[in-house]
């Protein structure tokens, strides 16, 4: 059957894996990108299914109403995949009015569209919600999240999610709009900005610059291949049920050391180093304030009920990530360029060894504007 899908927050990490899949694996739908390009959002992404019959790009900021309604009628919008967020921990320690603008608010822009335009048929149409385990909180050394774990959000992004998703299901319970939510755990791979651990560590090593590990280093995280979780996202959004959460994992949990020390050994192996050269710059910072110590996915709802499975095993993901950004340097100069350069010094280059001690955490920026989103 012909879609016309708004993939919002197409031009980002994740969004532009699964916007490729999408406009290769499936010609009879249309794809429309929506994305406010903000700092994340990279049309370098896109460039190789630019030109795609089944494609078109639309610059536009989740928080204007009147663009929103505008593309969903200029693209007869009848399926809504909706990935735009702001995204990174660290920075919503910094500014959380900004995750509260996008992330809350901008959902909830999209779902009054979404309801506005698709009042009179809703059984024929899909809003999906791409939301993060990052909104269940934090697990001890046992256990793991599952659609029914309660949430419990400890930094401003995981709190801005967890509103987003409670907004997502109030809008299937109160107005009947025909809702998907799914919940996956950290990704990793080709074009992840260089903020986040992975991309950040391998952009390091190429500049000979410390690897900043915050705390013990002793935190897990559950990875998985950004691609795996494009295709997790075809799947659900093909066979999952209406008003139903699935929670999306790799089944491949590390603590960070010793994923940097894989990592490690793969970049001097890439780069004909002699062994443990890469090691030699990891560095011990002050660590996250509200860091949460474990992430873990029970992923067996999606792989018993709808067929999915992780197909990429983590040293072989991340050996490609790797490759792909010692082939694509150009890439990572771009977009190390300019903002990131200040965004690092800020981020880093005051954390020096040890924790935070009580009364020293760190304050949101300085808020200049007024609350009221216009
Ligand atoms: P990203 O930061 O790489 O990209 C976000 C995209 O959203 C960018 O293209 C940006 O331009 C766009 N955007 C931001 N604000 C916008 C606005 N106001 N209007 C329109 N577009 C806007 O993010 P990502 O890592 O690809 O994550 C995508 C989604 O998946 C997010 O909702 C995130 O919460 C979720 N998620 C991410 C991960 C992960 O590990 N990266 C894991 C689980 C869930
Ligand atoms: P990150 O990639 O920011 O994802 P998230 O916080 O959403 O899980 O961080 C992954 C883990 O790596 C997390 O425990 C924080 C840690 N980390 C560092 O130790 N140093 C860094 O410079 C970054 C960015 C993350």
């Amino acid at each position: 059957m012909n879609k016309n899908i708004l993939i919002v927050g197409g031009a980002g990490f994740i969004g532009s894996h699964l916007i490729r899949l999408f406009v290769n694996k499936y010609p009879d739908y249309n794809i429309v990108n929506l994305d406010a390009l903000t700092y994340a959002g990279n049309l370098e992404n896109l460039r190789d299914i630019e030109n795609a019959k089944n494609y078109t790009f639309v610059k536009t900021d989740i928080l204007n109403t009147d663009l929103l309604g505008q593309a969903f009628d200029k693209y007869k919008i009848s399926h809504v995949i909706h990935l735009a967020a702001e995204t990174h921990v660290d920075r919503s320690i910094d500014d959380p009015l900004a995750f509260v603008k996008t992330n809350v608010v901008g959902t909830v822009n999209l779902l009054n569209t979404a309801l506005q335009k698709w009042y009179n048929n809703l059984d024929q149409h899909l809003f999906y919600h791409i939301s993060t385990d990052e909104v269940y909180g934090t697990l001890g050394e046992e256990g793991l999240f599952t659609e029914e774990t309660a949430y419990a959000p400890n930094s401003p992004y995981a709190a801005s999610k967890a509103s987003s998703d409670h907004f997502v299901r109030a809008y299937k319970e109160t107005y009947n709009l025909p809702v998907i939510v799914s919940n996956c755990s950290n990704n990793y791979g080709p074009n992840q900005f260089p903020e986040k651990l992975i991309p950040l560590f391998i952009n390091n090593i190429l500049d000979k610059k410390p690897l900043p590990v915050y705390g013990d280093g002793n935190y897990t995280r559950d990875w998985l291949y950004v691609l795996d979780h494009a295709l997790a996202i075809d799947t659900v959004f093909h066979k999952g049920e209406v008003g139903e959460t699935y929670n999306i994992g790799g089944f491949n949990e590390w603590k960070n050391l010793n994923l940097i020390h894989l990592l490690c050994k793969i970049m001097d192996k890439k780069l004909n180093q002699s062994k443990r050269e890469s090691e030699k710059l990891i560095t011990f910072i002050k660590d996250r304030p509200g860091h949460d110590r474990r992430y873990a996915i029970d992923a067996n709802k999606i792989k018993t009920e709808l067929g999915w499975t992780p197909t990429v095993t983590f040293e072989q993901g991340l050996t490609e990530t790797v490759q792909w950004y010692l082939d694509n340097t150009e890439w990572l100069k771009n977009v190390t360029s300019g903002e990131y350069q200040s965004y690092y010094k800020d981020m880093y280059n005051n954390r020096t060894k040890g924790g935070l001690s009580k009364g020293q955490e760190k304050l949101p920026q300085e808020q200049t504007q007024s609350t009221t989103t216009q």
